[in-house]
């Protein structure tokens, strides 16, 4: 996906891929060089000047971005042609944005973060490094995600909810209080509530 983004982007130029397990290839028409032991000659030998960090795996991402910048390397971010960002949005570095993303208004990304594909983070949402915002979820207004949080695949989280550091959101679920730090939170209550209009 990182690869499809980058080229429909066409604004940089695909050298090749690192990939510690898999066997030389090719993935998309792009090259499969060798692991990662070839991160420190990719700028001297090969005049690679960026990376993106193409792993959803949090803790891992983080270790590569580190590697890759200890190499020398600047974080680049691959954003697919169809996300739309607020130009009031700001992003970090080493950043994936998929295919239909939408990224409203004075929302804050973070540093080597994926928000997958057709997800959506409303206005002034802040969302911290290394989070994975897996496809099709919906972030409210004022949210805060903390470091290195994956928010599951489908689930909305309401307004203003603070979500911890290192915390992991199950598939599916409604979020609408806070979630500490590095607690794994699952499914969608829905029960009959006194509500002043109703
Ligand atoms: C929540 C999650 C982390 C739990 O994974 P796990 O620790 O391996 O847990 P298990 O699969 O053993 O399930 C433990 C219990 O939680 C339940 N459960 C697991 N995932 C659930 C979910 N998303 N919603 C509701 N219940 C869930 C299981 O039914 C099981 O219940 P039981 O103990 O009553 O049988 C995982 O199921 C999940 O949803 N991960 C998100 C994956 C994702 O969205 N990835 C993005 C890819 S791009």
């Amino acid at each position: 996906m990182v690869i499809d983004s980058l080229q429909m982007a066409a604004v940089h130029e695909i050298v090749g891929i690192l990939d510690e397990t898999g066997p030389l290839g090719e993935v998309l028409g792009v090259p499969v060089l060798g692991s990662d032991n070839l991160l420190s000659e990719m700028r001297s030998n090969h005049g690679v000047i960026g990376f993106v960090p193409a792993v959803g795996d949090n803790i891992l991402r983080r270790r590569l971005f580190d590697a890759a910048v200890s190499a020398g390397l600047e974080p680049v971010n691959a954003i697919h042609p169809t996300a739309v960002i607020s130009r009031y949005a700001t992003l970090g570095r080493g950043v994936a944005l998929m295919a239909g993303v939408v990224l409203n208004a004075d929302c804050q990304i973070g540093d080597n973060v994926i928000v997958n594909t057709g997800a959506t983070v409303d206005h002034d949402v802040r969302v911290e490094s290394d989070v994975h915002i897996a496809p099709g979820c919906h972030i409210s207004g004022y949210v805060s995600i903390g470091r290195g949080t994956l928010i599951g695949t489908g689930s909305s989280v309401k307004d203003r909810v603070h979500i911890g550091e290192r915390a992991t959101i199950g598939a599916g679920a409604a979020v609408y209080r806070d979630v500490p730090n590095y607690a794994t939170v699952v499914g969608s209550q829905m029960r009959a509530v006194e509500h002043p209009e109703s």
